[in-house]
């Protein structure tokens, strides 16, 4: 089988890409990223003998157009993915999470191919702290931010292509992900990274916003169940009952990384900053079986904690520039 990955130098991708090398041995991949700021092809050395890497923009449609027609099975990870670089400048993300999307769709449709769409639970909104409800597939789209309003977007076109053009779609919406060869510019690698040079941690407002958090390898062994055992037209939410407040987070990894867990700084908040999300992945774990492995948070942060520790080579070069971004909004 022949799957195109896009988006596969970037943290998801990439340890999607690992994943499918080491387990699934008998697919050819080929890996479609435009190499952003977020993308980073050295991600991908440890099987870059086993994968074809192209460098390209999935909003290109000559280029798009002759890597679906060459493969059977396209899952779509690639996106612009920081909510506080959509705040700054919408635009890429309109560009690649929506003219991108409609990109791949057409080509899919024209090869007929089949497609999975990698999304998030961010396309429903937030929930108050002590609402006792969680996202379930039937939850009414409510995102807040221009990224969410993009994945939103992208969600309903794959939606539409499969009701009308009978695309052979899948989609699943997943919450937050922790786990190597993720961006510094994301929470936990940040303070980590913060911590390691020395920097205080940073917790936006008060501190209380929770987030559902899942590893990585826990994403992305539930997107293979969905290729292996999902129905065509469906959605299922990913999660693995991993809440926990941004206070939490931060005490966790000062504690682990042999900090005062009180030595962080509220900075001010992201605006329009959505409260909880919290994933119902009743369905996914019923209709086809998926269980996580790492039911453990404090034991999944800390390998995450010793894998920015061993790999300052990887994280350093992005480092200043990050920071230098947050710096012009205060945070
Ligand atoms: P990321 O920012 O780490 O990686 C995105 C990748 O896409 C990068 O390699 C980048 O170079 C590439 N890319 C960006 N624009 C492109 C374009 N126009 N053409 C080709 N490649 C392009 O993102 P991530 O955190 O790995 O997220 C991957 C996917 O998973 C996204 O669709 C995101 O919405 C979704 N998701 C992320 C999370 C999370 O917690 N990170 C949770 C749920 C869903
Ligand atoms: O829920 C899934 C989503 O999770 C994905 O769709 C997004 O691509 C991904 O970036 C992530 O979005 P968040 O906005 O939740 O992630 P982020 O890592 O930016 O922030 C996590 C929480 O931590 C959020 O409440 C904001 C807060 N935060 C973030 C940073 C960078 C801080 O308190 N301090 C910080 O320095």
């Amino acid at each position: 089988m022949h799957l195109l990955v896009t988006g596969g130098a970037g943290f998801i991708g990439a340890n999607f890409v690992h994943q499918t090398v080491r387990e699934h041995p008998d697919v050819q991949v080929t890996v479609l990223d435009a190499l952003t700021y977020a993308g980073d092809e050295r991600s991908l050395d440890p099987v870059a003998d086993r994968v074809t890497f192209v460098k390209g923009d999935i909003a290109d449609p000559d280029v798009v157009d002759r890597l679906v027609g060459a493969t059977d099975l396209v899952v779509h990870f690639a996106a612009e993915s920081h909510n506080d670089n959509s705040l700054h400048d919408p635009w890429p993300f309109v560009r690649t999470n929506v003219i991108g999307t409609y990109t791949l769709l057409e080509a899919v449709r024209r090869h007929g191919v089949r497609y999975h769409h990698v999304s998030t639970d961010e396309v429903y909104g937030d929930l108050e702290l002590d609402d006792p409800a969680k996202f379930t597939p039937d939850t009414p789209y409510n995102p807040s931010s221009p990224y969410s309003s993009t994945k939103a977007s992208s969600d309903l076109l794959v939606r539409a292509w499969a009701r009308s053009f009978g695309v052979q779609a899948t989609i699943s919406n997943c919450s937050n992900n922790y786990g190597p060869y993720q961006h510094v510019e994301k929470f936990i690698p940040r303070q980590v990274t913060n911590v390691i040079d020395g920097v205080r941690p940073k917790l936006y407002g008060s501190g209380q916003n929770v987030r559902d958090w899942i590893h990585v390898e826990d994403h992305n062994a539930a997107v293979w169940t969905i290729l292996e055992k999902g129905r065509a037209g469906e959605t299922y939410l990913i999660g693995a009952d991993g809440e926990k407040d941004n206070r939490t987070v931060v005490e966790t990894i000062l504690e682990l990384m042999g900090q005062d867990p009180d030595a962080y700084d509220l900075v001010s908040d992201r605006p329009g900053h959505d409260l909880r999300y919290a994933i119902d992945a009743t369905k996914l774990r019923t209709e086809l079986g998926w269980v996580p492995r790492y039911t453990t948070f404090r034991d999944g942060l800390a390998a995450t904690v010793d894998w920015y520790r061993a790999h300052e080579a990887w994280w350093r070069p992005q480092k200043d520039a990050t920071e230098a971004r947050y710096a012009k909004l205060g945070r």
